[in-house]
């Protein structure tokens, strides 16, 4: 890899935001899917692990573009449940290269601070990609840098059946009321547990699904759909992206308060 894939800012610096954009109201938790690498490739005749590989350059840019700009927290789509239907070339191929880019980049992720973590059922990958995410896991657990979160053999249904098995298990041990399961026991069991909720949901390549990805986690997330393929996508597609959520009023279910103070009973 050329690049270190983290920032090279201070941490506990301000950032220091594109004009135009608020840094007040910058989202805190950003999650990608990274959609495209396959028709990027083959919009220049190249086959699609050249996509792929130029999409590991394109998570650099946006990993230290988000930390730079001060965003909390990265998660990003890498590889889902349903990836292992593709042809084993690719599989394979995108195994290595994550092995890879993991093994060239840990010490610098460590230098600049970020936190790396892997949501997904990790335990069906290759035994080496294993050790390494156990590696990056407990090496950065402790940094203060933007959290860089990895699905990886992720599947959102997958998740919330997974939980569902811990809560029961509790339960059938005697450790937990069925009657005390709120959303906030649910979501402790969940990857995220440890993470605010994403505010801006980027999807690139102009599809407009969700892919079982963060099902129980987007619920209220904004929704970005960047028409950039993800190898292409770059700090004006981020740009444009963050400009989008700024100019969104969340109201989460209720209403505006300029609306609510206007309500006559
Ligand atoms: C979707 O594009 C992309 C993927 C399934 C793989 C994404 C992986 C990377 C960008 C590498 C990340 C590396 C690390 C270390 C986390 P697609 O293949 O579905 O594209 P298409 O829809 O155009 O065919």
């Amino acid at each position: 890899m050329s690049r270190p894939l983290a920032t090279k800012s201070d941490h506990s610096k301000i950032c220091e935001c594109p004009p135009g954009l608020d840094p007040r109201k910058m989202p805190a938790h950003i999650a990608v899917i990274m959609d495209g690498n396959g028709r990027w490739a083959k919009a220049r005749g190249l086959p699609r692990i050249m996509g792929h590989r130029a999409g590991v350059e394109a998570l650099k840019r946006t990993l230290r573009l988000c930390s730079d700009w001060g965003i909390r927290a990265l998660t990003v789509y890498a590889f889902s449940t349903e990836n292992w239907s593709r042809p084993s070339d690719e599989v394979n191929f995108l195994m290595a290269l994550f092995e890879r880019v993991l093994q060239s980049e840990l010490a610098q992720l460590q230098r600049e601070k970020v936190r790396m973590n892997f949501f997904g059922d990790l335990h069906v990958l290759p035994k080496r990609l294993q050790d390494l995410i156990s590696e990056s896991i407990s090496l950065t657990e402790r940094n203060s840098g933007i959290h860089f979160n990895v699905c990886t053999n992720y599947g959102g249904r997958r998740e919330l059946v997974r939980v569902a098995q811990k809560l029961a298990e509790r339960s059938s041990r005697g450790e937990l009321d069925p009657a005390l399961i709120d959303e906030n026991v649910f979501a402790a069991e969940l990857f995220t547990a440890s993470e605010v909720d994403p505010d801006l949901l980027i999807r690139t390549s102009g599809e407009r699904r969700i892919s079982n990805f963060l099902l129980w986690q987007l619920a209220y997330s904004e929704i970005h759909i960047s028409d950039v393929l993800w190898p292409d996508f770059d700090s004006s597609a981020l740009v444009k992206a963050l400009l989008d959520f700024q100019s969104r009023c969340r109201r989460f279910g209720g209403l505006d308060p300029v609306d609510s103070d206007q309500m006559a009973f």
